[in-house]
This record gives C-alpha cells, structure tokens and sequence, in this order.
C-alpha cells in the first residue's frame, strides 16, 4: 500500500481506481465521438462521475476519413472549454489524438504537427483490418524523435491474435500498450477480452483507457464497476501508468 492510498476515499467501487483518462473522443463534431458541444458536456459529467479528475482527449487523425489538425482538435476544444466554463464545470483537459499509420500521419510527422500528451507520448493505432506494414520502423522513428508510442488497443486487432508474439516485439521495440477498458469488460468480442485479460496479466498493459465515444459506453463501465470482476481488475491493474502522467 503506497503513501497517497490512505487519503484515498474508499466509497464500494462508486469511482474508478485511476483518475487520469487518457483514450476518448469526446471533443464535439471532429470524428466519431460526440456530435456537438451538449453532448461533450454530458460526457464529462459522466467521467466525472466515474472519478476521472483529468481528461487526455484523443480525436482520431486518420486519412480520408477524420484528417484532423492541432487547429481543429483546439478549435472543438474551445468550444467545449466555454460550454464547461458556463456551466461552472471543472475538469483539467489536455488535448492530443490517435493517429491512425497511414501516409497523413507520416506527414503531420513530417510537417511537426503532432500533438502529443504531455510527456510526449503519442497515441497511435492500425486499422481493424490490417497492421500498418511498416509499424517497428515507426516507433522506431518516433522514439528517435523523441516520442513514446502507446500502441491503443492492441487486443482489438484480432489479426494479432493468430501470432501473438508480435506484441511482446512490439514491447520490446518500445512501443507501450493502452489496453481499452471496454475491452476488459467484455464489451466486445470474447477473444478480445480474453486478449486484454492476457495482456494485463502478462504485465504489458502500460495504461487502461475507456475509448470513449458515448453515453453508452460510460453506463456499460459504471455498470461493470459493480462487479467482482473489476475488482480483480482493480487489483491486477494497480500499477498502470495513468494517474503517473504530468500535466
Ligand atoms: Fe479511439
């Protein structure tokens, strides 16, 4: 039991044992999250309720589809901060994305126009069809660059699954895992949780994050919360890397 436990409330399981979410995608009308301020301003109410006290938002960058920039990830985030404000609404909030490895992200590397978490980790994803091609040789790159990779839910990629060793090289290469709470708690396919479940209990889970997309999402995790279940989670994730990350 370390030092700080001991100011910790202890209130049966009411709010999250991290406090520091670092997966979401709850800026308004960028990607596939929220679709505007009002529903921005519901989805930290229900992080707030869940115990999150500090919020690294994560709006996809991916080719075609959401080519984001640090102008419209702070432009959404503008918006969201007065309708928080207005409400008297407190929560620190610290913009950064989840790039997709295609060729945009290699040029907002290119062009210096990443946002990363603070510390300068970088949140970066494959598509759920196939990997990126060229993944080592991007961490790689990026830890050249000085940048941390968290690879995001590497259990949800389920082409991994048949040759599973990839993830303990992609570990050994640098890149850090951010596993899905979601995952964990079997809100989608059985393999993936298992392979989540694996991956914790094989000590690669480096951060747990919700992936947050929606007020569904939110009332499927204060539900699982209520289980047994999320107390061995409790347990078996104890030294995940969230609430250790400097703003
Ligand atoms: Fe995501």
């Amino acid at each position: 039991m370390g030092i700080f436990d001991i100011f910790k409330k202890k209130d049966n399981n009411t709010t999250l044992f991290y406090d520091t979410e670092v997966h979401c995608h709850i800026l308004p009308g960028i990607d596939d999250g929220s679709p505007d301020v009002a529903t921005s301003v519901e989805l930290v109410k229900e992080m707030k309720n869940l115990g999150i006290r500090r919020i690294i938002t994560t709006s996809h960058v991916t080719e075609s589809t959401f080519e984001n920039t640090p102008e419209t990830i702070q432009g959404a985030y503008k918006k969201l901060r007065s309708a928080l404000d207005a409400e008297g609404i407190e929560m620190e909030i610290h913009t950064s994305a989840e790039y997709r490895m295609d060729e945009y992200f290699l040029n907002q590397i290119k062009t210096n126009k990443l946002l990363p978490f603070p510390e300068d980790f970088i949140l970066i994803e494959n598509s759920f069809f196939q990997p990126y091609w060229e993944i080592k040789e991007l961490i790689f790159d990026l830890k050249m660059k000085g940048y941390t990779p968290i690879l995001a839910h590497p259990e949800r990629y389920v082409y991994y699954h048949k040759t599973p060793k990839i993830y303990k090289e992609l570990y050994d290469y640098g890149c850090l895992f951010q596993v899905n709470f979601l995952s964990l708690s079997g809100y989608y396919y059985p393999q993936v949780k298992e392979m989540a479940w694996k991956m914790l209990n094989d000590g690669m889970v480096s951060f747990i994050g919700s992936d947050m997309h929606n007020i569904g999402h939110a009332r499927h995790i204060k539900e699982y919360m209520k289980t047994r279940e999320y107390r061995k989670l409790e347990e078996k994730a104890a030294n995940i890397l969230n609430n250790k990350i400097q703003f």
